[in-house]
């Protein structure tokens, strides 16, 4: 382990104030909305079949923000698409509410890192979008998707075009859109990875207010350890070759959060676990440096 918690003086990860206890014990008493199961994704290479989730599970409950981080590759962006039954499932089970999910859902929205706008729609149109599609009024379809633009604070730009505005703006709308829909859970991957530090700050403390607003569990990829730390009551930690669950860290953090908390002590000793566990010590890791050394060696 890195010394470096003990020179700061930090206290463990583990080490949760009663109020962020009380929440967590709440939040798990609450109905689990997202069960998975001993996930299993192969998929056929040449060299043969190649297993990229290995026996993976994990339950989210009603009203949680869970975020999933590891390695570059380790198969995030795969488990969510599972889930949105985007990419089959090899073996285990998803269940949402106590059924297993097997066709794409209005009761789980998602949200990429691209703009995902239809760019020959209105912003006022693509909220629209779905609730047209589902068979609602154009009279109430307008109405809902002004509801939903006012909360993502985008009303006045509702007959802009996405080109007209800037990334934030898309992905407020890209949000606002999933969430018209009304899912039970709002499934993200990496939606800030492509804005800059300044917007994403904001666009994190605007997914924040939203998420205490409305009744809704959410699942959210990042690389980003500020951010998993930021907004989730728990992260779960996967690691590569095959994705398997390495740890569910429950965040020592209290609510409501702010950017304030950044640098206090259970805001860092909880990054500093999370760094720990994604990019083990070079001690630990020595065997893939070796494997570096060697090819650099080849190639020179
Ligand atoms: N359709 C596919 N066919 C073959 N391999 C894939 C496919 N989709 C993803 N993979 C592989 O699965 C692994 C996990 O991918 P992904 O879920 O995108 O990882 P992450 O989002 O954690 O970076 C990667 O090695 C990727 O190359
Ligand atoms: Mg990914």
């Amino acid at each position: 382990m890195m010394d470096v918690p003990n020179k700061l003086n930090l206290p463990s990860y583990k080490e949760q104030a009663p109020d962020v206890k009380a929440r967590l014990d709440e939040l798990k008493q609450q109905p689990v909305v997202i069960e998975v199961e001993k996930l299993v994704k192969e998929f056929p290479t040449e060299e043969g079949v190649r297993r990229i989730l290995d026996q993976v599970s994990f339950n989210v409950h009603k009203r949680e923000f869970m975020s999933i981080i590891g390695p570059s590759g380790c198969g995030k962006s795969t488990v969510i698409r599972m889930m949105a039954c985007l990419e089959d499932i090899t073996d285990g089970v998803i269940l949402v509410d106590g059924s297993p999910v097997s066709e794409p859902g209005a009761d789980r929205g998602m949200v990429f890192q691209k703009y995902t706008l239809f760019p020959w729609l209105t912003v006022m149109k693509n909220v629209m979008f779905g609730l047209e599609i589902s068979g609602k009024s154009k009279f109430d379809a307008e109405r809902e998707a002004l509801q939903w633009l006012d909360i993502v604070g985008l009303e006045p730009y509702a007959d802009l075009y996405p080109a007209q505005l800037s990334g934030g703006m898309q992905q407020r709308v890209a949000i606002a859109r999933a969430l018209a829909n009304k899912p039970k859970v709002l499934l993200m991957d990496e939606p800030f990875g492509a804005l800059d530090a300044q917007t994403r700050a904001k666009m994190q403390a605007y997914l924040l207010q939203i998420w205490e607003k409305i009744d809704i569990t959410i699942i959210f990829i990042t690389h980003d350890l500020d951010e998993a730390v930021y907004l989730s009551d728990r992260v779960l930690v996967l690691e590569a070759n095959p994705g398997r669950v390495r740890e569910l860290v429950e965040i020592p953090v209290s609510h409501p959060r702010s950017p304030d908390q950044f640098l206090s002590p259970e805001f860092l000793t909880t990054k500093i676990h999370l760094e720990e566990l994604i990019h083990p010590s070079a001690e630990e890791s020595q065997d893939e440096f070796e494997v570096v050394k060697m090819a650099a060696t080849g190639v020179g």
